[in-house]
């Protein structure tokens, strides 16, 4: 193995990899069935949990999910009801399961426009899982990227150097990069979605919609990114040599 990809790998070996998925495809797939999309989000649950689970058998040691965006708030009323619902089901439903298997739930993203059962079924997720230490589940709900860096401009009082602005940016749990980004669907953009924290990411992307991922495509993606040889702007330690 190439030196660098060595010193990268004892280093994620450490802290774990921290995973992020832009969960897209729930729509295209209960289209493909006949079905609102609603019933789309509802099966995507169950991908959630899928993956959860894989992500515990596999080290990952952050896992952030891409729920609701910023932007989503611009679809159907009917439909942003109908994901509210869901939030605050699985946070209530769930909560309890994560901190039998260790996991830390934190939610990312605006809170204050959200309905004040979902902030509550968040809060006390957050509560009840606060001393998870195996994986740090983290979902992303009322999340813009750009709009948690513009507010975190807003926090400086003096010049930062990268890593002073990265912890300032997740000053609420400290957080590592991502190193791998996964994207369902076939789509092949970001969406607004991490976009600090992927600047080394490697980006993987998959035509399974969201309701169909499983642990085998998380298991598929995690070969890939093992793969894949990390050299964060510097050469492979052969050429320098
Ligand atoms: C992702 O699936 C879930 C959310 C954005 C909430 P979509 O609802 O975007 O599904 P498509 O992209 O329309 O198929
Ligand atoms: C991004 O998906 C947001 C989530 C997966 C929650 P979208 O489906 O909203 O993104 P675009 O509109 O295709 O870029
Ligand atoms: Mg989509």
């Amino acid at each position: 193995m190439r030196q660098s990809s060595l010193l990268h790998s004892s280093n994620t070996m450490q802290r774990g990899l921290h995973v992020a998925i832009i969960m897209d495809g729930n729509g295209r797939w209960a289209a493909a069935r006949g079905l609102p999309r609603t019933a789309g989000h509802r099966v995507g649950a169950e991908a959630v949990r899928r993956t959860i689970q894989g992500a515990i058998a596999s080290g990952i040691t952050t896992l952030t999910l891409y729920a609701f965006s910023t932007d989503n708030w611009k679809r159907p009323v009917a439909e942003v009801n109908e994901l509210m619902r869901l939030f605050r089901l699985h946070l209530l439903k769930e909560a309890r399961q994560c901190t039998k298997q260790g996991i830390r739930l934190t939610i990312i993203g605006r809170r204050d426009r959200l309905p004040s059962a979902v902030r509550m079924a968040m809060e006390a997720a957050e509560a009840l899982t606060r001393r998870g230490d195996k994986l740090h589940l983290r979902i992303a709900i009322d999340y813009s990227a750009r709009e948690a860096i513009l507010q975190t401009i807003g926090k400086i009082t003096a010049p930062l150097s990268r890593e002073e602005f990265s912890a300032l940016l997740n000053s609420d749990t400290p957080v590592s990069e991502v190193d791998l980004l996964i994207r369902t669907s076939g789509e092949q953009r970001l969406s607004d979605f991490l976009l600090w924290e992927s600047a080394y990411a490697e980006l993987y992307f998959t035509k399974v919609l969201w309701p169909d991922f499983g642990q085998q495509d998380l298991l598929v993606a995690l070969n890939a990114y093992h793969a894949r040889d990390r050299r964060f702007g510097s050469i492979q330690a052969a050429e320098a040599a």
